[in-house]
């Protein structure tokens, strides 16, 4: 434990008072003071005899880093809704966007947007053209939350290609390159791909490789929503590691998960495949504690197995919420053509087995990330629920890990694979983001029939040193910084999975 006590100021800006600490490294809580000056936590111990001109009494309660989201789609959300209630709402102070293959950025105005691009962006918000446009747009209009953001491939291949039903021509290829360099000089964290998807479904595994050529000079990540998480998941899971190996850099395997029955149980052998593939390269992983899917609504019977919620349709906005099977049989067509005729439409898919979710968001190097999809009227429960779900149901009621485990997934864990810089712990000298929670009432609060609700038991939530959120009300605060690749702290990886050391 860092006290730095004796070389403290004796005011502080803020003082989170009489907590109980869990820092995010893992270690086991203690009881301590946080003195905030600025921007940054000052001191941590016993600070009694320190004077502060806002003091937040934490008696009972738990301090934590603020939670680290590491996979979302906030791309256009942050600059819509910049307050984010639904993430800052549940600890949430840093989002990781462009995920799953889909950024805001680059884009032209006169880029199609098929799905699920479309899920980012209402028809009428701003494009931008390079990464760096974006990125100055975010600091020109900063969100109550710290961004980090990916490139994404399909979005890359939106920009550059005539067409998406092929693999991309040699001349596309340095046209992708050279947009990927230009997001990566801008700060981009690294690539997205999501091979799943039909915008990039058609590239083969070369082409990702040689669009991601230079991600390995700054040892920049590979984020991947895998091309298959069913029936060839660990074809598809070789494939990530060869992207990985081929270009040297980190590989992110997003929202690991198995889908449909035949395929119940499989997280045995893929998180024994992960952990045999992490002693001879970096491979990281997220999961969302949740066992129903959610993204665009398909229209290929394959992926309309069981029981499909629809979340989102432009074309019918009162079909949201309802079953797909109940407005097909209501229409008299087939699931498939039902799903036609709502697009764009996106959907909740009851697809995974609870075990296979537990096994996997227990795993040690799992990070916790939401995948939340901040559009449409009945978003999947994940949105607004996802981190005081880990910290209540999984980790109090059920017992998968420890708090300060729970925690260490959703912050020092999560800092440390995307190097995020004195970021997901605290400690003297690191940003002051942090969450006051009550260990014993934390819950989530959001179901799949009432999605928008509020978690409880988070009192306060901290941003860069700024109360941006107080007892179930946003302060107005919008301190969120735009956090920019920083080129050696995911260095520190290969089975080091503590947060890196903390120098000034
Ligand atoms: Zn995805
Ligand atoms: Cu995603």
């Amino acid at each position: 434990m860092s006290t730095h006590v004796e070389s403290a100021p004796k005011h502080f800006d803020l003082l989170i008072r009489g907590g109980t600490v869990i820092d995010g490294t893992r270690r086991p809580r203690f009881v301590a003071d946080i003195g905030i000056v600025g921007d940054r936590i000052a001191a941590i111990g016993e600070l009694a005899e320190s004077t502060a001109d806002a003091v937040v009494s934490a008696k009972g309660k738990i301090v934590a880093p603020g939670f680290i989201d590491s996979h979302t789609h906030d791309d256009q959300v942050l600059l819509s809704q910049p307050h984010m209630p639904f993430k800052i709402s549940q600890g949430v102070t840093t989002v990781v966007t462009g995920n799953c293959g889909i950024s805001i950025a680059p884009l032209r105005d006169s880029c199609p947007m098929p799905a699920p691009l479309n899920l980012l962006d209402d028809q009428d918000s701003p494009r931008f053209a390079t990464f760096a446009d974006y990125m100055a747009q975010l600091r020109q209009q900063p969100p109550s939350v710290n961004v980090a953001a990916l490139v994404g491939h399909s979005t890359l291949r939106a920009m550059c290609m005539s067409s998406l039903d092929r693999a991309a021509r040699p001349d596309e290829i340095r046209d992708m390159r050279g947009r990927l360099e230009e997001a990566l000089e801008a700060g981009a964290l690294g690539m997205s791909t999501g091979t799943f998807y039909p915008p990039a479904m058609h590239a083969p595994t070369e082409e990702i490789v040689e669009v991601g050529r230079p991600l390995s000079a700054v040892d920049a990540l590979y984020v991947t929503h895998m091309r298959d998480e069913a029936d060839r998941s660990l074809e598809a899971l070789e494939e990530s590691f060869f992207i990985g190996r081929e270009l040297n850099v980190p590989v992110v395997i997003s929202h690991h998960k198995l889908k449909f029955a035949q395929n119940f149980g499989k997280s045995g052998v893929t998180l024994a495949r992960i952990a045999e593939a992490m002693k001879r390269q970096r491979v990281y992983l997220d999961c969302y504690p949740y066992n129903a899917s959610s993204t665009m609504l398909h229209t290929d019977a394959a992926r309309l197995h069981g029981k499909v919620l629809i979340a989102s349709s432009d074309a019918y906005p009162e079909c949201s919420g309802r079953d797909l099977d109940e407005v097909a049989a209501e229409w008299q067509v087939s699931k498939t053509e039902a799903a036609r005729r709502l697009q764009p439409a996106s959907a909740v898919y009851y697809n995974m087995d609870e075990r296979d979710v537990q096994s996997i968001l227990a795993f040690e190097d799992t990070m916790i990330g939401s995948d939340g999809i901040p559009t449409g009227d009945q978003p999947h429960p994940r949105l607004w629920g996802t981190f005081p779900r880990v910290l209540g149901r999984y980790s109090r009621e059920l017992g998968l890990f420890s708090l300060e485990t729970a925690v260490w997934k959703m912050t020092g864990l999560t800092a440390s694979r995307f190097g995020l810089a004195h970021r997901g712990q605290l400690a003297a000298g690191c940003f002051a983001d942090l969450v006051v929670f009550d260990a014993e009432t934390i819950r989530d609060a959001a179901t799949y029939d009432v999605p928008k609700q509020m978690a409880e038991g988070i009192e306060t939530v901290v941003v860069n040193g700024v109360v941006t959120w107080r007892t179930g009300s946003h302060q107005g605060a919008r301190n969120g910084r735009v956090i920019s690749r920083s080129n050696t702290a995911h260095r520190y990886g290969l089975g080091d999975a503590d947060t890196r050391p903390h120098g000034a």
